[in-house]
């Protein structure tokens, strides 16, 4: 658990400066082992919440308010960050009423940002948490827990001739991240930036995006309108005509997609139909929907380890142990960090966003995505 923010001010205030206490803090991993079994980072952080040995941790180091509904947050990681490729995500926890809520965010600055600091652009969702806490919240000097980056939507080493990026709304995030990459890189291929808002004030990075756009002739950028019939280079939802207009070439580009739900629709379905499935890589950031319980609920959850037993409800695995009282790790809730695999020793599960089944016994899988059919034993 991170400090709460009176620990931290409460540490702050005996602090040597920062800079000093992480460069003690790549000296101190020797008293790890006795430190147990707490680790030493819970002995570190009363000390400065960005004092760890092992665990990566960013300050916060400006903050932006770029569109009406959009914050976008500086960060400094700690020395313990790897860096991230264009188009990969990190999970970022915060503490909200004492509790560690995660979440993944896609890096927007170039993948080659030399202060090493990471940029984060967050749409406050109407009731989202995370979203909402942090647009209410963020400041410098706020320690968030981060993860390092993951994930498989990210430019191929091997550059392609052509790459069309089309975005909707905050799904701009790793696609910027992939043409300010580029950009600085010197890619001499065409690129084409096709981007999907309510309204031009909607557009985040907008100056920037226009400036990149003038400052190299290989990049073309787009901007589709779905609600201002004014202005812009498109108007209204995603349709084919689009991208014939703005990449007529695409079939022999990559393309790298991600948007809210309707648009991911609607331009996959276009590559299903000619059969371009193949150079279409796609992020989404919402879940897919979750498959509804057929039949009635039946049978028991036993925490094998933890020696508890209880009537199977319907919910996920992560949600049941919850309320069983049991502190599972987790990450993002939603089946893409794997911080919640654990063993099934026996029984039937189904994962609720494809429906799949599965009966084998001691198999890993990801406890927040998956619902007990009947009598099932985790080993937790
Ligand atoms: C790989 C990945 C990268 C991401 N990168 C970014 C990013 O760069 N910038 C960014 O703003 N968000 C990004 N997200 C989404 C982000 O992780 C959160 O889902 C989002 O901030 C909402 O969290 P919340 O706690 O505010 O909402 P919650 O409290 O979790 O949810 C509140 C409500 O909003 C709905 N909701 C949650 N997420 C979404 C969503 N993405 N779209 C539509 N409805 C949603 C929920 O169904 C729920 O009804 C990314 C997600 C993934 C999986
Ligand atoms: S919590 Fe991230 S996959 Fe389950």
């Amino acid at each position: 658990m991170l400090l709460q923010a009176p620990e931290r001010k409460a540490a702050r205030r005996r602090l040597l400066p920062l800079g000093t206490v992480e460069a003690l803090a790549s000296k101190l991993g020797a008293l790890e082992a006795l430190a147990t079994p707490h680790g030493v980072d819970r002995y570190l952080e009363l000390v400065h919440p960005m004092l760890t040995v092992r665990e990566l941790r960013a300050v916060v180091t400006d903050v932006q308010r770029g569109t009406a509904d959009s914050i976008t947050l500086t960060l400094r990681p700690t020395r313990q960050w790897k860096g991230f490729e264009a188009g990969q995500f990190v999970q970022l926890s915060v503490d909200i009423d004492g509790v560690r809520r995660t979440r993944c965010y896609s890096p927007a600055c170039s993948q080659y940002r030399k202060d090493g600091h990471i940029e984060l652009t967050i749409k406050a969702h109407p009731e989202g948490l995370v979203s909402q806490y942090l647009h209410a919240h963020a400041k410098p000097g706020l320690v968030l827990g981060l993860t390092q980056a993951d994930g498989v939507f990210r430019l191929p080493a091997r550059r392609p001739e052509k790459i069309v990026l089309i975005s909707g709304g905050s799904g701009i995030t790793p696609v910027m991240s992939m043409l300010r990459t580029l950009c600085d890189e010197g890619y001499r291929g065409d690129v084409v930036f096709l981007h999907y808002a309510f309204t031009e004030a909607h557009v985040a990075y907008l100056r920037e995006l226009r400036d990149l756009a003038a400052a190299h002739d290989n990049v073309r950028l787009v901007l589709a309108y779905t609600e201002q019939e004014v202005g812009g280079d498109l108007h209204g939802l995603f349709h084919k005509k689009h991208l014939t207009a703005a990449a007529p070439w695409h079939a022999e580009a990559e393309t790298f997609l991600c948007g809210p739900p309707g648009l991911m629709k609607a331009v996959s379905a276009h590559y299903v139909a000619h059969r371009l499935t193949d150079v279409l890589h796609t992020e989404d950031f919402a879940p897919a929907p979750v498959v509804p319980l057929d039949g009635a609920v039946t049978g028991a959850v036993s925490f094998a380890r933890s020696d508890i037993s209880a009537p199977n409800t319907g919910d996920t695995l992560l949600e049941q142990a919850e309320a069983a009282g049991l502190t599972p790790e987790h990450g993002c809730r939603m089946g893409i960090c794997f911080s919640c695999t654990q063993i099934k020793t026996s029984g039937c599960t189904q994962n609720i966003r494809t429906g799949e089944i599965n009966s084998d016994p001691d198999t890993e899988l990801q406890l927040c995505i998956n619902r007990p059919v009947g009598d099932v034993a985790i080993n937790i």
